[in-house]
């Protein structure tokens, strides 16, 4: 989605800012721009990647200070024109924006009457007149004028405001979202994403909605939408510039499919102790009480934090014996609202930042429940706005394809789940300690997978250009399934769907001949015998197998014409081990492709419109 960063100090503000859009590249865009101030406004913009804008901006002009961005079109075809940033009819104020303006048709006929002329197809060009508007009446107060023109604007953003008749300052303000600024020694950065400040300061300050901030190079003043001065919590970055970038890898996808044994025994430490058989989770500790006594656990999430809500409530209600639904956050809010007081939702978002999580969030607080996060970006806005939650510590994930999350978020839920189940006395000692125990050996198994690519890489290279492909699991291993259907479809735009292997019967066998790779997922122990027959039954229609199983399991091996082994662990966290050859396989065929692995078409990291 749509990035932001801004800059003033001492520095050549190009400089920063460039660097700062590649850094924020990750969230996938089609356009970039910027606008820096010497004397007057200097803007360079067009649809393409931030390296060409790069060459445009070198030998302009100097200046400390300027605002950036990357879009991602929303309203608009990718185009010059439409690229940000968007300015003023008098040429003097510039305006960059992520979100949406719902508002703008009418705005925009209201401006027109005025006198004022549109060359975008926009919703973010009427920001930048309707705030010059407004300027017109208070010619001495920059942020005055951005505060009025945004009472009369419904929708979302984040903006960042540069004017050359107000050199020394830059105006943001954020609804809907997000927004941060990097607090240096003589100098400041705004950015919608902290990687991008991260080389310069660990000092940030998150921005909350309504709030406007008038940004200078030794100073800031933040203010909430009823003009009240806010002083606000300097938050220290947690992000190494090591963790951001690739460390050798030839993409960030190989990088953090590589780092999961180091993300997943992050996300573990301090919370184990397999002596004891016990779990400490110390931001959910004060309202444990209320999830184990909840009369109902919604789980809420997109994409692949979805699929992981649907491990969890497996596990949820094996272990715990508590009935769980996992909704699409994006259609929570179109069903009839059952939520409400003594219900809790657990939101899982790996950026913490994705619009539909948010508003599900919001509408099942507004109705009382209690809501919880399971999140990876710390001070993300999610994070921010639950009542509780457990980090999963991944470390930033920089690839578009969620991998290191989907792992981190699956350990997460089994971690609350059994304490969940501990406390609700429905798992004995010997298994609780049993799991346990188990989830300390999971780093090292998934270091042995990942030490068989080589092997992987072989099954994709002789499957690179199937243009369709089928995932099949049970229990567990169904969301195994769909995530690893989604894994390629994302970053290969082969075509894959993901079933429960019995489902198959009902509809997709009928696509299956001796073209179709068919990858079934057959690790879990209670289900070995009814996913043999399901293997038969693809295996007689002449379907390409490929297992994913344990070694040992000559049953399966024997039907399955390339076998790939993860090794044995409980059914309840087979899921740990059973995506890690689906990432690599995705990945090996996407590069086989020559896609664009982390960065695919169309896609954004974080999806930060409903
Ligand atoms: O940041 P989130 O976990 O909330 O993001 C949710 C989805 O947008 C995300 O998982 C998406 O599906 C990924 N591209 C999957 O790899």
């Amino acid at each position: 989605m749509c990035g932001i960063v801004g800059y003033i100090g001492d520095k050549e503000a190009s400089d920063v800012i460039i660097k700062g859009l590649k850094r924020l590249e990750y969230r996938g865009y089609d356009s970039a721009g910027i606008a820096i101030i010497n004397g007057e406004l200097h803007i360079k913009k067009g649809k393409g990647k931030v390296k060409n804008l790069e060459s445009m901006i070198r030998g302009v002009a100097s200046s400390h200070i300027g605002i950036g961005h990357t879009r991602w079109a929303t309203h608009g075809e990718p185009n010059d024109i439409n690229s940000h940033p968007h300015v003023s009819q008098s040429g003097k104020l510039a305006l960059v924006h992520n979100g949406i303006i719902e508002n703008y048709t009418s705005l925009k006929k209201k401006l027109e009457s005025q006198g004022y002329t549109f060359y975008s197809e926009t919703d973010t060009e009427i920001i930048a007149k309707l705030i010059e508007s407004f300027l017109e009446k208070n010619p001495d107060d920059l942020r005055k004028s951005v505060q009025l023109a945004l009472l009369q604007v419904t929708g979302t953003y984040g903006l960042a405001i540069i004017h050359s008749d107000f050199p020394d300052e830059i105006i943001v303000a954020r609804k809907g979202s997000p927004l941060l600024l990097g607090v240096g020694e003589n100098e400041m950065l705004i950015a919608s994403d902290a990687s991008a400040v991260a080389e310069y300061t660990d000092k940030v300050v998150y921005l909350d909605d309504g709030e406007i901030a008038v940004i200078r190079k030794s100073d800031y003043t933040v203010q909430s939408a009823d003009e009240v001065e806010l002083t606000k919590e300097v938050h220290e970055l947690a992000l190494s510039l090591e963790e951001i970038e690739k460390g050798g890898y030839d993409h960030f996808m190989m990088k953090e499919i590589f780092e999961q044994p180091r993300a997943i025994s992050d996300c573990l430490r301090g919370r184990l102790n397999v002596e004891e058989g016990e779990i400490t989770l110390g931001g959910i500790d004060k309202v444990m009480d209320q999830l184990i006594n909840a009369n109902r656990v919604v789980i809420a999430a997109c994409g692949t934090s979805w699929h992981s809500g649907l491990v969890g409530e497996y596990l949820f209600e094996s272990l715990a014996k508590m009935p769980v639904e996992v909704e699409y956050a994006s259609e929570f809010r179109y069903k009839e609202q059952l939520i409400g007081e003594g219900d809790v939702m657990i939101v899982i978002s790996q950026s913490g930042e994705t619009a539909d999580t948010l508003a599900a969030l919001r509408e099942a607080r507004e109705r009382g429940a209690l809501v919880l996060g399971v999140v990876n970006v710390v001070g993300s806005t999610i994070a921010r706005e639950t009542d509780g939650g457990v980090y999963i510590h991944a470390g930033p994930e920089i690839g578009v394809a969620s991998t290191k999350a989907f792992t981190a978020q699956v350990t997460v839920l089994a971690l609350i789940a059994i304490k969940v189940a501990q406390m609700r006395g429905k798992l004995d000692k010997e298994r609780s300690k049993a799991l346990i125990k188990e989830l300390s050996h999971i780093p090292q198994k998934i270091q042995e997978i990942l030490d068989q690519s080589d092997k992987i890489k072989n099954i994709a290279d002789l499957f690179t250009y199937a243009p369709n492909f089928l995932y099949l699991g049970r229990s567990y291993s169904f969301p195994v399934a769909l995530e690893g259907a989604l894994k390629l479809k994302e970053i290969s735009y082969a075509h894959a769907e993901g079933y429960p292997a019995a489902e198959m019967k009902h509809g997709p066998i009928a696509l299956i001949d001796d073209m179709m790779p068919v990858v079934v997922i057959a690790a879990t122990q209670h289900t070995n015998d009814k996913m043999v027959s399901n293997i038969e039954e693809v295996r007689a229609r002449k379907g390409r197998i490929i297992a994913i199983t344990t070694p040992g399991n000559e049953e399966v091996a024997e039907l399955a014409e390339f076998t790939l082994t993860v090794p044995e662990t409980m059914d309840e966290l087979s899921p740990l081990l059973t995506v890690i050859p689906l990432q690599l396989l995705s990945y090996y065929i996407a590069v086989n492709r020559g896609c664009n692995v982390d960065q695919p078409r169309n896609l954004a990291k974080s999806v930060t419109v409903e």
